[in-house]
């Protein structure tokens, strides 16, 4: 597991349904200057074992995307909106949600990243505040404020969905291709042949 730094939650017991769901806080990991910050919904069965966001098949997918962008993992910050995986993978709750966001707000301001990348319809509803329809929204760039300052943020859909509909695969990379050429981060070469 990673390093702590100042973005760690180490104790919280906000969520009474997720404290008996979790084995542990799953932070988020990368460098604490990233110019990308990815944010997901909440840790799976994986990550909640392992204890870092996105090491399953979902974190595999973004792995390769961000290879196919001339990126790796240790280049870009991961983190989701909430911290304690939901039983039975559920969505995070309303409120759960809400419990974490503070969370979220102290990591988005530490790391100050260029661009906020949305991983899947609950991050990107989260932070733009209204309904999102991620596969016609997926490489739109908006500007929603958040704790009270303008944040670059672009939709993409999530990596699972790839999994269920490999329709979806051309979607998802071609966002995190967009991603990284927007923060001039990484070749931005696409090489969609090697996936
Ligand atoms: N899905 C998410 O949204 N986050 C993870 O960390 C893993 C899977």
């Amino acid at each position: 597991m990673k390093q702590m730094d100042g973005t760690d939650v180490t104790a919280c017991e906000r969520c009474e349904e997720l404290v008996e769901s979790r084995s542990r806080i799953v932070n988020g990991t990368g460098p604490a200057d990233a110019d990308l910050l990815f944010v997901g919904e909440a840790p799976g069965a994986q990550e909640d074992k392992q204890g870092d966001p996105f090491v399953g098949r979902s974190g595999d997918v973004l792995d390769e995307a961000l290879r196919a962008a001339g990126l790796d993992r240790g280049d870009v910050r991961i983190t989701n909106c909430v911290r304690c995986r939901p039983p039975d993978n559920r969505d995070p709750r309303s409120e759960e949600l809400d419990n974490c966001r503070p969370y979220l707000e102290r990591e988005i301001d530490l790391v100050d990243p260029e661009l906020i990348v949305t991983l899947g319809k609950v991050p990107a509803q989260h932070l733009l505040g209204r309904d999102v329809g991620v596969t016609g929204e997926a490489g739109d760039v908006f500007d929603p404020d958040v704790a009270g300052q303008r944040r670059q943020l672009l939709v993409c859909v999530h990596p699972a969905a790839t999994l269920y509909d490999p329709g979806q695969k051309d979607t998802f990379v071609d966002a995190i291709v967009a991603a990284a050429e927007y923060t001039d981060e990484g070749s931005g070469q696409r090489r969609l042949g090697d996936f």
